[in-house]
């Protein structure tokens, strides 16, 4: 008798898929989508959310195919943010940091994946939502989505990130306005000062139409350039365009470069191996 699973044979590259509960993955045409999946609860950052969050970061990292990753979300929330619930049981100082360490080492895990990362804000970006779509390179936002960082509402402050993300992107005295008055803020805002790169009635179509136009370029120099401006951002200039230098020096001995500039003088399209 044959065995039950004898037709669920994976060929020997297919990628072992975590089981995920509370997000979904695909790959179609180059790019990674994963949507969180728990709409009831607005898609709150639970423990057991962020744990899946870290590990589909390793997944997407390992997958030669992935050459974009957007993030998204089931139903009316991107994000609302980490679970309340679990907040309230954070009793002293000591786990209360840990927990805010935890949850930054998650979205360092986001911030650090080697591909371009966008943010299709469907809808709430708040508190810990915010903050992962902050860790991305590239936020859409819908028409009608929420952002916000409502911490001091509710007696905390930011705690995955956003106290030094947001000011890094749009300047301290506009992210003061947002960490202390805790308001939500349409997208059209957002876009006027900088939190978003485009808003879109639909943040997701926006989100792979703009993945589409990073997939065509070199992976290699893609990560080359991600790596420039995260390492560059931290520094002082002058070291940060040492960093520059020999990023732009590493990019010199790759097959794209040679294949790109090659390509451009024999006047055709491009053939990127991402090496
Ligand atoms: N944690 C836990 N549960 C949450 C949640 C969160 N962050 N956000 C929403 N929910 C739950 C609600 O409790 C509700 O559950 P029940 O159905 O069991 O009652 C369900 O999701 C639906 O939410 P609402 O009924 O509140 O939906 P609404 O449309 O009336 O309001 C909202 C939407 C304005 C986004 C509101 O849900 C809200 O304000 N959520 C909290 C936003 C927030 O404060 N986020 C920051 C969290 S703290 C943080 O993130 C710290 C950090 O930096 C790490």
């Amino acid at each position: 008798m044959a065995h039950e699973h004898d037709h669920e044979e994976v060929p020997a590259f297919a990628l072992e898929l975590p089981d995920f509960e509370y997000l979904r993955y695909e790959v179609k045409d180059n790019v990674a989508l994963v949507t969180f999946t728990r709409p009831k609860a607005l898609n709150a950052l639970a423990a057991d959310v962020l744990t899946e969050i870290a590990e589909v970061t390793e997944v997407i990292a390992d997958d030669p195919e992935v050459k974009v990753a957007v993030f998204t979300g089931e139903g009316k929330a991107f994000v609302a943010g980490a679970d309340i619930a679990e907040i309230n049981a954070l009793k002293d100082v000591f786990v209360g940091r840990e927990y805010s360490l935890g949850g930054q080492e998650v979205m360092n895990h986001i911030a650090s994946l080697p591909v371009p990362t966008i943010a299709a804000i469907n809808g709430y970006a708040l508190g810990g939502g915010l903050e992962l779509a902050l860790a991305c390179d590239l936020r859409v936002a819908a028409r009608g989505a929420k952002l916000g960082l409502p911490e001091v509402g509710l007696g905390l402050i930011p705690g995955f990130g956003g106290t030094q993300r947001l000011p890094r992107l749009i300047g301290a005295g506009r992210a003061m306005d947002l960490i202390l008055t805790g308001r939500h803020v349409p997208a059209e805002e957002a876009l006027q000062l900088g939190i978003v790169n485009r808003v879109a009635d639909d943040a997701l179509a926006a989100a792979i139409e703009l993945a589409g136009q990073i997939k065509k370029n070199s992976p290699v120099a893609l990560a080359l350039a991600k790596e420039a401006v995260a390492r560059g951002s931290d520094v002082p200039l002058p070291e940060a365009l040492e960093i520059e230098a020999d990023l732009f020096g590493m990019a010199c001995t790759t097959h794209d470069m040679r294949e790109g500039t090659k390509a451009f003088l024999e006047k055709r399209a491009p053939e990127f191996k991402g090496e």
